[in-house]
């Protein structure tokens, strides 16, 4: 019998980022991110603006993924969406076009959790050929999230350390906010901090139990050390802005890995992920060079267009859920808190 290729539409909208990609084989043939810049003068997404802009975005971004796929919608084998977690008037536009899409073709619907999407993009076809092995850890960093996830199969994850508070991406993006830096602003903070000395100021790193972080109380402790600083320098800010970017980025980092290698250790697990937007940090991904050697780890980073919220992702999920038969049902509504454990 001749195997057919699998070919998955995915899409997601759980955030501010319409996107649609095609998968054929576990192998990308195209992926399409469309950005809502409205958000950038109100320093964060603003969910009524982006679930808007979503409607706008949904459908030429879903023409041009089939377009620069150079397939026809009656080639897919299925549609995968995000389900949750995320924005629920965002999910909502995702959610019911795949739904109206998958009805209208007759094709077999799949729901992603956007979190195992993140993960899972570790599994795009690759050059190298070279993927984790089960059981890795992958220690996802985004906006909304700071998780590290035992990953023993597909979709079989386990959390077993998490933020109690801020996300590692809140926490770059609030501080940016606090120094009148754009919103998204962890970008910006990685970059400013490229010329500025990590060691100029210091930041207490909040000491919590188990393999959970907390983040909130840096970002209040950046904003009283301005206040003061600024009573004696009113361009504190200005002047020591690579500095300043430098020590904040260097103190989330630094507790990022310092559970991180715990978990690895007490798990006895040596093949290390990371993904979420904030892998996209420059320092997150050079300690994980370093700290991967010094533990003997092998570590896997995604690359830039699968860091940050993308379809890709999405459609591998869909890839793998499509070959294990789990298809949803056409009356599935999004799930703004979905787990991705039971
Ligand atoms: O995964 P993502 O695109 O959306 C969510 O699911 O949240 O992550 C977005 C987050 C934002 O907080 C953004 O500031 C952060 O990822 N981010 C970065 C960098 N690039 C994106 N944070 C630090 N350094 C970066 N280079
Ligand atoms: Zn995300």
């Amino acid at each position: 019998m001749i195997e057919k290729d699998v070919i998955i539409l995915g899409i997601e909208s759980s955030c501010d980022d319409t996107s649609a990609a095609v998968i054929k084989n576990g192998k990308i043939l195209s992926n399409i991110v469309a950005n809502q810049a409205v958000h950038e003068e109100f320093g964060g997404v603003v969910p009524e603006l982006a679930s808007r802009a979503h409607q706008q975005n949904i459908i030429p971004v879903v023409q041009k993924a089939i377009k620069a796929a150079n397939i026809k919608k009656s080639d897919l084998s299925a549609i995968a969406f995000t389900r949750g977690p995320g924005l629920l008037g965002s999910l909502v536009v995702g959610t019911s076009f795949a739904k109206s899409f998958a009805y209208a073709l007759d094709k077999p619907l799949i729901e992603i959790n956007h979190m195992q999407g993140h993960i899972l993009a570790h599994f795009i076809g690759n050059d190298t050929n070279v993927y984790p092995q089960f059981p890795f850890i992958c220690m996802t960093v985004s906006g909304g999230h700071t998780q590290l996830v035992l990953v023993e199969d597909y979709f079989k994850m386990k959390i077993i350390g998490q933020t109690i508070d801020d996300a590692a991406g809140e926490a770059f993006d609030k501080a940016a906010k606090i120094m009148g830096i754009p919103y998204p602003g962890g970008p910006l903070i990685d970059k400013f901090a490229k010329d500025g000395n990590p060691h100029k100021f210091k930041f207490p790193i909040a000491s919590i139990k188990d393999y959970n972080y907390s983040f909130s109380g840096l970002k209040t402790n950046l904003l009283y050390f301005l206040q003061k600083e600024m009573k004696n320098d009113a361009r504190f800010i200005e002047n020591n802005k690579a500095d300043i970017c430098a020590s904040y980025q260097h103190t989330i980092i630094k507790t990022l890995f310092k559970k991180l290698v715990k978990a690895a250790k007490d798990h006895n697990v040596n093949q290390i992920a990371i993904a979420g937007g904030v892998s996209a940090n420059s320092l997150l991904r050079s300690e994980l060079n370093r700290i991967g050697k010094i533990e003997q780890w092998t570590t896997f980073i995604p690359s830039f267009e699968f860091c940050t919220d993308n379809a890709a992702m999405i459609a591998i999920a869909g890839h793998y859920k499509y070959l294990a038969k789990e298809f949803a049902p056409l009356d599935i509504v999004p799930d703004a808190r979905l787990k991705i454990q039971p």
